[in-house]
């Protein structure tokens, strides 16, 4: 039987009053249809969890694309409806996104093993779930506004911090539960229980992994080298066999726990120093967790891992230009800073990082950091128009002089806008001159 708690004062306390409301209106649109409303998964799991989210996952009993499309009429949002599934997504004018799901038996196909025969259908369709954390689900019609729905021991899971499955056959139905078992478990704090670590034993063991695609793991990898702090999971895979799964290739030896130590306390540096979103994290630890691949290796991975052409060309031909530019680095640093500029100026900001975490030289790692806070920014004022109005007119020669003047800046030759017209002006000279 349920536990039916209500946690609607929780609701008060923990929410902001827009998702407030809105669940609240979800509730009252969704009753008016005669259907049943719960807010389930992940956003009911993190607000017991204290930690912030707006993914707002509804499961409606009864026909849940009638009901998006009932409540964006009144809302003034738009549909995307999914008629095979049975899902909607609702989309608001500034983007706010809630998914809509529909908790129909015709939906859903279990092993026959299991025992669903008796189940309602919001039952149901949490007990297809992952998790036990993930099965909490919150009521949202008028009159239980708040009641707190857990079947299958999601909040005694919360409080003993245990990353538990549902059946025996969770990891059977799908193998990439696994890697998430191990995701949930580092980002929450929690330990993956008994039973459930010998599931994934036994996934392993059985090699229950080879019926995943590529793409399907890459996907569970990015995942984990998204999180805030990958490492642990790193770890944890390994412990359990699992890093092989991805690439048989990656060894967690000492040097490679020394890279990815690096290259978080890098990404971290520069978190703090910009704007995290110039610099996509999963791309300088996968950068680091392939690195003793060679080019015709690290291909294979790309392509086994169906990488977008995009990254493919990071991970291969800008991997190629960073080691090289790392090489000459650490054969003789440039002794002025437009010529560290020129080394480094055109790599990619998640390539730079990768630099400073594989190398094992300090002063390399410390004048690659230079460039980045105290050069690759800076920028003359000096313009093409300000050129012609000098009297030259477009040729070749602008981007000489131009690449000319910020050598000089680099180099602290020059200070202000004055300075730079001043040279400008003579190597425009020069060149009448010369020329
Ligand atoms: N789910 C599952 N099996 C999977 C993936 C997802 O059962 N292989 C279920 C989970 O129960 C989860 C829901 O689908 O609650 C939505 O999954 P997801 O979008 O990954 O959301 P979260 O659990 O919130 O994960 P994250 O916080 O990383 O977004």
């Amino acid at each position: 039987q349920p536990k039916t708690k209500s946690v609607s004062g929780f609701l008060r306390e923990r929410l902001n009053d827009d998702i407030l409301d809105m669940l609240r209106r979800i509730g009252r649109v969704a009753d008016a249809h005669g259907f049943s409303a719960y807010v389930v998964g992940g956003f009911v799991r993190d607000l017991f969890l204290y930690r912030h989210n707006e993914d707002i996952d509804i499961v409606i009993e009864g026909n849940g694309i009638e009901f998006a499309r009932a409540f964006a009429r009144k809302e003034g949002a738009r549909v995307n409806a999914y008629d095979k599934f049975g899902t909607a997504v609702i989309i608001f004018a500034d983007g706010f996104k809630i998914d809509v799901a529909s908790a129909r038996m015709e939906y859903y196909k279990f092993p026959a093993a299991l025992p669903t025969v008796e189940m309602s259908s919001i039952k149901l369709d949490l007990f297809r779930r992952d998790f036990t954390i993930n099965t909490l689900a919150i009521f949202l019609n008028p009159d239980k506004f708040g009641r707190l729905i857990d079947f299958f021991g999601g909040m005694r899971d919360m409080k003993e911090k245990a990353i538990r499955i549902l059946h025996n056959l969770s990891f059977v139905e799908d193998p990439t539960r696994v890697f998430r078992a191990i995701r949930f478990e580092k980002r929450f704090d929690f330990s993956i229980g008994k039973l459930t670590a010998g599931l994934i034993h036994n996934a392993v063991k059985m090699d229950f992994f080879k019926r995943l695609s590529g793409r399907r793991v890459f996907s569970e990898l990015r995942h984990i080298l998204e999180e805030q702090n990958p490492i642990p999971a790193l770890v944890r895979l390994e412990d359990f066999g699992l890093l092989k799964v991805i690439d048989p290739s990656i060894r967690m030896n000492k040097a490679l726990r020394q890279m990815l130590d690096s290259a978080r306390n890098v990404l971290s540096w520069y978190v703090l120093l910009y704007r995290p979103e110039e610099c996509r994290q999963w791309i300088v630890y996968f950068l680091v967790l392939t690195r003793h691949a060679d080019q015709e290796k690290a291909q294979a991975i790309c392509r086994h891992f169906e990488l977008a052409p995009r990254h493919e060309k990071i991970f291969i031909q800008e991997r190629a230009e960073a080691e090289t530019c790392l090489y000459r680095l650490s054969q003789g640093l440039p002794d002025k800073n437009s010529r560290l500029y020129e080394e480094l100026n055109g790599l990619r900001m998640e390539l730079i990082l990768y630099m400073m975490a594989v190398t094992s030289r300090d002063d390399v790692r410390r004048a690659i950091s230079f460039y980045v806070t105290d050069l690759k920014d800076i920028r003359i004022s000096v313009k093409g128009k300000d050129l012609q109005k000098m009297g030259l007119s477009p040729s070749p020669l602008f981007g000489r002089i131009l690449r000319t003047l910020l050598r000089e800046k680099l180099d602290g030759r020059l200070q202000t806008r004055h300075d730079e017209l001043e040279l400008a002006r003579r190597l425009i000279d020069g060149r009448e001159t010369a020329g």
